[in-house]
């Protein structure tokens, strides 16, 4: 067990990639902290992650809030009094071209998606002693240029940056921070993005789906599984050479 006794928290956990990480680093002995806005959703996590004999506990956060952010890591911290290892994972994605983007939509993606970093982060670091680590969710997408997702894009871009800049900041204590940027993964997030590119093209999911699939060089989506053993991989001491990096998680997307 690669994570025995060690405090997880993973923000987004209620579904996806967070959810695969949630029920992966409970099989690996961590108590894992599921939260999320979703409260149906983190719930099931927590139910699947007990079913197993693990252990979790399921706290409401809205991550782009701050005071939301503070109940949570109280919460934690009265029931678990540290964090080893944090996972920002929570995240939207938005599908629009630049001239058709809001104020507000522009503000909803990066509070969600890069703010939360900061602001879960800020929040987790009191109670995180030497060997923590945060394993930041970034994108192909903060590498790639990716026509309609530039605000999101341009997020995960950030946190990448953000990344690397905690990584010096925070080796003195011995927390490493890391990024992961997966590729294609199965989710409601990535299946709502192809549904919108498909009416948007006025073809159908199946088509914009194998194009998606044939950009990697292994032809095909991840399974949300496969980028936790990669999270998994960060999170935990078998990485403790590795900070202020990014792994892509991406069947070769980049690499193309
Ligand atoms: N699916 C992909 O292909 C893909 C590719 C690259 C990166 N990612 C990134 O992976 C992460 C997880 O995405 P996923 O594909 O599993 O999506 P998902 O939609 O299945 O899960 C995202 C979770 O985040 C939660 N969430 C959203 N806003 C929140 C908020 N303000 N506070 C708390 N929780 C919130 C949602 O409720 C949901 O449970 C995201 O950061 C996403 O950008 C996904």
């Amino acid at each position: 067990m690669y994570l025995k006794g060690k405090v997880a928290i993973i923000t987004g956990a209620a579904s996806g990639i967070g959810r695969a990480t949630a029920i992966l680093f409970a099989q690996e002995g961590a108590k894992v902290v599921v939260t999320d806005i979703n409260n149906t959703g983190g719930l099931e996590t927590v139910r699947i992650i007990k079913k197993r004999k693990k252990q979790a506990l399921f706290v409401h956060a809205d991550v782009s809030k701050e005071s939301d952010v503070k109940t949570m890591v109280k919460t934690v911290k009265e029931a678990h009094k540290k964090v080893d290892i944090l996972v920002n994972n929570a995240g939207i994605v938005l599908v629009k071209p630049i001239m058709e983007t809001t104020e507000q939509d522009f503000e909803t993606v990066v509070n969600t998606n890069y703010k939360s970093v900061f602001l879960c982060t800020k929040h987790v670091l009191p109670y995180m002693k030497k060997g923590g680590t945060i394993v930041n969710v970034a994108s192909i997408s903060g590498h790639v240029g990716q026509i309609n997702h530039a605000v999101y894009g341009g997020t995960k871009g950030a946190i990448i940056a953000l990344t690397r800049a905690l990584a010096w900041e925070l080796a003195p204590r011995g927390i490493r921070v890391n990024t992961i940027s997966p590729g294609s993964v199965e989710t409601p997030m990535l299946l709502g993005d192809v549904q919108i590119e498909a009416k948007r093209l006025g073809v159908s999911m199946d088509k914009i789906k194998k194009e998606r699939s044939d950009i990697g060089a292994l032809h095909r989506w991840a399974d949300p599984k496969e980028i936790a053993e990669a999270i998994l991989y960060l999170a935990s001491d078998k990485s403790s050479y590795v900070t202020g990096t990014d792994l892509l998680v991406d069947a070769g997307w980049a690499a193309g």
